[in-house]
């Protein structure tokens, strides 16, 4: 074999070793590995499946809420967000039907919420305001009016 083809196989093969252990060290040391164990809902039974039989908001603590939420076209069940300032508010969210969006203004919520699926966020909002939550997944003709807001006071 010529040299310089020895050269590059080897080089070729110390790059990838050490992306893969660049990737592993990432995924099980740093824990950015996709997400496992996710929380399953049957889609059809979202309505008979707690929690999200009741949809709604909920104190938990001081100064501390609990969010139950179903997304489907073109809305969001509760709508009538209200907090005080201050409030962690953690966001348990699914979809009825399509894949659908949660993003929340002003924050780094930016989430797919999809059917079959349980997606847990949480935020801290420390500002007063209307916070503008908009759907950002193309999810049918309606897609555009799918908002709501969440108020801080
Ligand atoms: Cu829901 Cu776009």
């Amino acid at each position: 074999m010529h040299r310089s083809e020895k050269i590059w196989l080897t080089l070729s093969f110390g790059m990838i070793m050490a992306f893969m252990i660049f990737a592993g060290y990432q995924a099980f040391a740093l824990e950015m590995g996709p997400p496992s164990h996710g929380e399953r809902i049957d889609p059809q039974k979202v309505d008979q499946t707690a929690p999200f039989d009741q949809p709604g908001i909920k104190q938990i603590g001081e100064n501390e809420y609990e969010v139950v939420m179903t997304l489907q076209v073109f809305s969001f069940t509760p709508s009538d967000i209200e907090v005080p300032a201050g409030s962690t508010v953690h966001f348990t969210l699914t979809s009825k039907d399509v894949v659908h969006g949660f993003q929340v203004a002003g924050t780094n919520i930016n989430a797919m919420v999809m059917p079959g699926y349980v997606q847990k966020i949480t935020q801290k909002f420390d500002k007063a305001g209307e916070y503008l939550v908009l759907c950002n997944e193309y999810c049918g003709a309606g897609h555009q009016l799918m908002g709501t807001t969440i108020t801080v006071k």
